[in-house]
């Protein structure tokens, strides 16, 4: 597997894009702004994130994803890993992520590399999506925000 640049002329992985975010809107302003890598496994892409600069010296990964068939084998770690690495290469300075109150399985992910809780959202989505969502029993209200300097 490898993970690279997705370049200018190549489809976005719409599919996984919604799988990390289901307003495709919002999925349209992230690939718009920020920059897309994926994971690739004989020629089929089988995961990706989005890196958006937010602030001076402040970058997010905003959308996180990989394939249902591929999940709970490290690649979703290998990526968060790479974009922290792209992320001082590019000469950032901290690094952020948020996740739904629900993320039980995001939140031990990020934590586990290196991110660490900054405060909370309350009602972040309430106010920006229109249908209600649930993820392992729990409805998804607030965003849990997290950080870490690099
Ligand atoms: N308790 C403790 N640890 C857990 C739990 C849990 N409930 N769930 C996961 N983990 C740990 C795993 O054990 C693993 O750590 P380890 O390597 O130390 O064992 C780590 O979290 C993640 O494992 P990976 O196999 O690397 O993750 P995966 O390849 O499945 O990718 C991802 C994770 C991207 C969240 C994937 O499940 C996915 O695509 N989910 C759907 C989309 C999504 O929710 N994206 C995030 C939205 S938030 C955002 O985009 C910023
Ligand atoms: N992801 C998603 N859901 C989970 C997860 C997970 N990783 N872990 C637990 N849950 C859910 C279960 O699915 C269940 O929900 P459901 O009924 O909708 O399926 C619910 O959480 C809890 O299940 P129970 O079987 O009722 O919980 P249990 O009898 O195991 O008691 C407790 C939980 C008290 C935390 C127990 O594990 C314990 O004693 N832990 C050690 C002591 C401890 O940590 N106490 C809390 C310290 S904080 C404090 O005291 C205020």
């Amino acid at each position: 597997m490898q993970i690279r640049m997705l370049q200018a002329d190549e489809q976005p992985p719409m599919k996984l894009l919604l799988l990390a975010d289901p307003s495709e809107k919002l999925v349209q302003e992230y690939l718009k702004r920020g920059q897309c890598f994926v994971a690739e496994a004989e020629e089929t892409i089988i995961g990706e994130y989005v890196l958006l600069p937010t602030r001076p010296e402040t970058v997010e990964i905003v959308n996180i994803a990989v394939d249902e068939s591929c999940q709970g084998k490290g690649i979703g770690k290998q990526l968060v890993n790479h974009a922290i690495q792209q992320a001082k290469l590019l000469g950032f300075k901290t690094i952020e992520i948020g996740t739904g109150n629900s993320g039980v399985g995001q939140l031990a992910l990020y934590q586990k590399c290196g991110f660490r809780m900054t405060g909370i959202d309350r009602d972040f989505f309430i106010r920006h999506y229109s249908e209600e969502i649930f993820e392992n029993g729990i409805q998804v209200v607030d965003m849990v925000r997290l950080s870490q300097d690099i």
